[in-house]
């Protein structure tokens, strides 16, 4: 019953993205504990997508194929669904996914405004991911601290009274974050624990 039309495209090559066989298998064995835990059979196809979601952080392809199995539809009716809502992501988000909300709170004191500077100074879209896959960009509904309104959350961390002016500031504090990772990695482990003693 199931088939396999769906491959994800790089948005930024616009090749059909490839997975190798060890990412696959990892799929594989963490979908076997999701399809457990949400109880397949009686769980609709949306709450299933948004599981594998939560879990992975997009809809690998390897998921929906073993969605559509524990369904018993087809993978093309999973993408359908999949691609309706703009809530599911195809492809893996940026190292640091910028997630804007747009909930009623925030939506109220300038959020919009706020999503439009990040899409300025990313140089990209809702659902997309920059061209060196630093960053993602997405909206969200209420992310639950509507009193600190407007709220941005990047990777783990929330932004809360953001100002359009606030996103230079978030973008600088993570590249200065990138550039420390970078120069670590360089020293190599025994460099560090010289430099810690
Ligand atoms: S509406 Fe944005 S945090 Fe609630």
């Amino acid at each position: 019953m199931y088939d396999s039309i769906y491959f994800p495209v790089d948005p930024v090559c616009g090749e059909v993205m490839s997975h190798n066989a060890e990412d696959e298998l990892d799929v594989l064995e963490e979908m076997k504990g999701i399809l457990e835990s949400t109880n397949s059979d009686g769980t609709s196809l949306v709450t299933l997508l948004q599981a594998v979601q939560r879990h992975f952080g997009y809809l690998p392809r390897e998921a929906m194929i073993e969605v559509a199995r524990a369904k018993g539809v087809s993978s093309a009716a999973v993408f359908g669904v999949a691609s309706f809502y703009n809530q599911f992501r195809m492809i893996p988000p940026g190292k640091h996914p910028v997630k804007m909300c747009m909930g009623t709170a925030c939506h109220i004191k300038g959020g919009s405004a706020i999503l439009k500077v990040w899409e300025t100074k990313l140089g990209i879209g809702e659902g997309e991911v920059t061209e060196d896959r630093l960053y993602s960009l997405d909206r969200v509904a209420c992310v639950g601290c509507c009193a600190m309104a407007p709220v941005a959350v990047v990777g783990e961390e929330v932004h809360g009274n953001m100002m359009p002016t606030s996103v230079g500031g978030i973008m600088l504090a993570v590249e200065l974050a990138e550039k420390r990772e970078r120069k670590q990695e360089e020293q190599g482990p025994e460099n560090q624990e010289e430099a810690a003693q």
